[in-house]
């Protein structure tokens, strides 16, 4: 079966843990649509929830299916949160942002309850790094950032859209960085690059996940830390 049909087995499993009366975080990407879509649909057959969306473009889609959008000052704390990941290692610890959506979703994720990882079973690796690592950065600091992840030997590539720098929601900038050389614990890393002023955040979700649901194949298979 091919990735994107794994990716809406995935979403399907998770949604079983969305009931009425929750706060439900939505995240961003292919594998998150399948999951709003079927969030969507029920929706419209009377589940009563409300959403705090991780990013614009899924605020547009949720919105558009009939789900209700609250702030996440309004929710104060989420009861579960339902999100993509571009690599999961058996420690549940994950790389994100290959959609840019990386701040909010790691906001999103630090005040749920519940934190559910959908994925086809690509994601899977044994060592985190072969995605490039995305960090995001102000976009007064970028430059000097990449010259440092240099002498940090990151090989940092600034994310483009076209020929112009890719800005994320909160309009800033994205630095994608090659970790799979780094002899650094995955913690220590993270720490490294977070002391650095102007990385406002890195896609390195260390200790957030409670569930993985890995679409393989026809079925669903889930693990929960
Ligand atoms: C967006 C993300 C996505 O969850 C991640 O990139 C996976 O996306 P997809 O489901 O499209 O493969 O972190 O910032």
């Amino acid at each position: 079966m091919s990735g994107v049909n794994e990716k809406k087995v995935a979403a399907l499993e998770a949604v079983k843990y969305v009931k009425s009366g929750m706060k439900v975080g939505l995240g961003t990407g292919s594998t998150a649509f399948y999951m709003i879509e079927a969030i969507g649909e029920q929706v419209k057959n009377g589940l009563k929830i409300k959403a705090v969306a991780t990013s614009v473009e899924t605020e547009k889609l949720a919105k558009k299916l009939g789900i209700e959008i609250i702030t996440l000052a309004e929710a104060k704390r989420l009861d579960i949160t339902i999100d993509g990941a571009d690599e999961v290692n058996e420690d549940f610890q994950l790389i994100k942002g290959g959609g840019g959506a990386l701040l909010r979703e790691k906001i999103v994720a630090h005040n749920t309850d519940l934190n559910i990882i959908i994925a086809d079973s690509s994601k899977s690796v044994s060592r985190l790094g072969k995605f490039k690592l995305p960090i995001e950065t102000i976009p007064f600091a970028t430059q000097l950032i990449i010259e440092e992840l240099k002498t940090m030997k990151l090989s940092p590539v600034q994310r483009l859209r076209g020929d112009q720098a890719y800005k994320t929601d909160e309009n800033n900038d994205i630095v994608d960085i090659d970790i799979w050389n780094c002899e650094d614990a995955l913690q220590v890393l993270e720490e490294r690059l977070k002391s650095i002023p102007g990385i406002v955040e890195t896609g390195l979700f260390l200790n957030t996940t409670n569930v993985v649901i890995l679409g393989q194949g026809e079925k669903a298979v889930s693990r929960k830390r």
